[in-house]
């Protein structure tokens, strides 16, 4: 069965799906590298060339082709993944396994201020204005985001104690 890491961008769902990956000695999937590899362009060029709606319909057709093709691997989805379409129910009917990596707004502040130029979403946002856009981009999202059968609420541990905490709890 497959283990899907889902979670708001910066969550760190790319570094955890990795170790838990080498544990099990299982295929790591990355969904935002699967797109890129499918289309032959970056996240952030595909934003700009052919824009977000054009993204969005992509990914939801990945999103069918790839749990329709993994039946054994952990995959790290997109922060927006979960929240478009019908995509929620496309990943919640592939598995048992959704793993929600919950971190505070300060947190992913913290650590996006820093990240910011990758990711089309938030590269235009001010520092200043970064947290309230956050604030309110998780609350929206949160709807989507909490339906993961289990919520791991990240704080201060490293991304290898994270990984031992969902695999504890996995099914
Ligand atoms: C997005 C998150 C990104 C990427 C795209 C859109 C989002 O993935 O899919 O930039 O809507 O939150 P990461 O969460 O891996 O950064």
């Amino acid at each position: 069965m497959v283990q899907i890491l889902i979670g708001y961008m910066g969550s760190g769902k790319s570094t955890v799906g990795k170790i838990m990956a080498k544990e099990q000695s299982l295929p790591f999937i990355d969904f935002d590298n699967y797109i890129e590899d499918k289309e032959g362009l970056s996240i952030p060029e595909l934003f700009k060339t052919k824009g977000e709606i054009y993204f969005r319909k992509k990914e939801a057709a990945y999103l069918v082709e790839l749990l329709s093709e993994e039946t054994n691997a952990i995959i790290s989805l997109g922060g927006g993944t979960p929240c478009f379409g019908n995509n929620i129910n496309v990943i919640l009917e592939a598995t048992k396994n959704v793993f929600y990596l919950k971190l505070s707004v300060d947190k992913l502040v913290e650590r996006l201020q820093k990240e910011k130029v990758q990711r089309p979403l938030i590269k235009d946002i001010a520092n200043e204005a970064l947290s309230e856009f956050i604030r309110k981009h998780l609350f929206e999202r949160n709807f989507y985001y909490l339906q993961a059968h289990h919520i791991i609420a990240v704080g201060n541990e490293s991304p290898s104690e994270i990984a031992n905490k969902i695999m504890e709890k996995s099914a």
